[in-house]
């Protein structure tokens, strides 16, 4: 009987205790995001690492009293290798972040080659994680690690996710302040991509179909460029780190959930898609059911108003050019 009760809890507690991996733990998003990590409790080991200052970071959130341990690493011995063996799923904010006047397309040429570089590791030594990639620009560097997996042999399309959940809370949030409503009661569907128009928001789904036209431009233009209002607000010093750790830590703890088998755990994601893989565009972001394979089922659009149709349209061209960079990167810089 008592061995029956103590396997009941080991199998318990074992489904629910992941390890997990931020990449860039000590930068503006790494830092409030492992924290926020450190106080999920599916969360049992949480391994930091960035190329500076992660052991005090590591440090610093392992005297949070929750169930875990926290263990900080640099490049010096082999930090990447002991943070990556074992995970169950790595975060990658590490990058460069924007400053005024850039689009997140100018952060390509620094940002390509952190993740990739990050993306070899993880072929190498944590192939079957789940890899949420926060850097930008996300269009193309999610198709950059899925290039650098692919020609590791380890590519797993389930298991690669942009995180664009910024998007959707910026857009709950946003038309929760039009409506002068609460926005934990105003879920919108975001889908595309995460830059600039490629966002796009499918107001027609939420509860206010029927805004004025001159209130919904203004809606749509500031969910698609939010991001901008901090970086001009935080005057050169980066972009979005506390709402975006937020986004991150909420996306991270739907992936663990799915990981879990807890049913109903749906987030937009941007991942290897069917959608519009048919017109050439392989990743694409919509509504994804997240199980313990990681991704389990990839949502239509549903039905969508004329802006809508034509705003996708716009953000087919923009994504189909983003991807190819990525992937044309990787080939040219493997
Ligand atoms: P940050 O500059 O404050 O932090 C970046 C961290 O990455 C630094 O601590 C740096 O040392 C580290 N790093 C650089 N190269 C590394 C490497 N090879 N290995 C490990 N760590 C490395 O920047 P912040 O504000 O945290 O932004 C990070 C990235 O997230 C940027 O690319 C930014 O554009 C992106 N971002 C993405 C959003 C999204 O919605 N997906 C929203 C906001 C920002």
């Amino acid at each position: 009987m008592l061995s029956t009760i103590a396997k009941r809890q080991f199998s318990s507690s074992a489904s629910t205790a992941y390890k997990v991996a931020v990449l860039g733990a000590a930068g503006g998003i790494g830092q409030p995001l492992s924290l926020l990590m450190k106080l999920n409790h599916k969360v049992t080991d949480l391994a930091l690492y960035d190329i500076r200052l992660a052991p005090g970071v590591a440090a610093d959130v392992s005297h949070i009293p929750t169930n875990s341990t926290v263990t900080g690493y640099t490049p010096e011995d082999n930090g990447l290798e002991k943070t990556l063996t074992g995970a169950d799923l790595v975060i990658i904010p590490a990058g460069v972040p924007r400053k005024p006047g850039m689009t997140r397309d100018d952060l390509f040429n620094t940002n390509a080659s952190i993740v990739r570089d990050l993306a070899k590791a993880v072929g190498d030594y944590s192939p079957s994680a789940a890899v949420a990639i926060i850097s930008n620009p996300v269009n193309s560097t999610v198709p950059i690690v899925a290039e650098v997996l692919k020609s590791k042999g380890v590519y797993n399309p389930k298991k690669l996710f942009g995180v664009t959940t910024l998007d959707v809370l910026r857009a709950s949030r946003f038309l929760s302040q039009v409506q002068g409503t609460n926005p934990a009661s105003e879920p919108v569907t975001v889908v595309g991509g995460h830059s600039g128009v490629t966002i796009v928001p499918l107001l027609s789904q939420s509860k206010h179909k029927d805004l004025p036209k001159d209130t919904y431009d203004a809606l749509v233009h500031r969910i698609q460029f939010g991001g901008d209002e901090v970086v001009k607000a935080k005057d050169g010093a980066g972009s979005a780190t506390l709402s975006m750790a937020q986004a991150g830590a909420r996306f991270a703890s739907s992936v663990l959930n799915g990981l879990a088998g807890e049913n109903d755990v749906v987030e937009p994601s941007f991942v290897d898609s069917p959608l519009f893989k048919d017109e050439g565009i392989e990743f694409f972001s919509s509504k994804v059911t997240l199980g313990p394979e990681g991704v389990k089922t990839i949502h239509g659009l549903g039905e969508l108003s004329a802006a809508e149709e034509e705003m996708i349209t716009t953000a087919k061209e923009t994504l189909a050019k983003n991807i190819a960079k990525g992937q044309e990167f990787v080939k040219q810089n493997p």
